[in-house]
């Protein structure tokens, strides 16, 4: 794809994600998130969820800036990476999808303008990270 290209999904992603309002795209993420498996409730059995509601914000700004290539984003989502590997928080691969998917449902429901342009640049954006997080599982 165009760099070009690539650009405008990213910005086409950040206006939607600031268009959905905070809270409410949280709330739905985690509703959904939650009742996709019991393994995933079991992961977040000890959470903060007051800490870890600001924190999916972050994750998504900080994808969007790993994905126009800014050092810092992607050494930070390095990071992510190193904290969700089998021998950390163990996030199976598997887990990543459920992950994606509640986070466009979401989106879908709280961006007032989504549209199939605006679905493909969240599919586009957030599917790299996922898939860069999903293939350091073992490292
Ligand atoms: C691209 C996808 C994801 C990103 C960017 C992301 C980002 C983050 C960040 C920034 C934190 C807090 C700092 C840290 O511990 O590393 C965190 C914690 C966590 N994440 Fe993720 N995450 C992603 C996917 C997932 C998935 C699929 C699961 C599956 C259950 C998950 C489960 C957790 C858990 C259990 C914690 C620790 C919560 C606690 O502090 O109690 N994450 N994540």
């Amino acid at each position: 794809m165009s760099q070009i290209k690539e650009l405008e999904r990213r910005r086409t992603f950040l206006e939607s994600l600031a268009r959905c309002g905070r809270e409410a795209f949280v709330d739905r993420f985690y509703e959904r998130f939650l009742a996709s498996s019991p393994e995933v409730r079991a992961k977040f059995a000890g959470t903060d969820f007051g800490r870890q509601r600001l924190m999916l914000l972050r994750s998504l700004e900080l994808i969007a800036a790993a994905a126009d290539g800014d050092e810092a984003g992607l050494d930070e989502l390095r990071a992510r990476a190193e904290t969700h590997s089998r021998g950390r928080l163990d996030i199976r691969p598997a887990l990543y999808e459920p992950w994606l998917e509640s986070a466009i449902a979401a989106a879908a429901e709280t961006d007032p303008r989504w549209s199939t342009d605006v679905e493909t640049a969240w599919r586009s954006v957030l599917g790299a990270a996922v898939r860069y997080m999903s293939q350091r599982y073992d490292r």
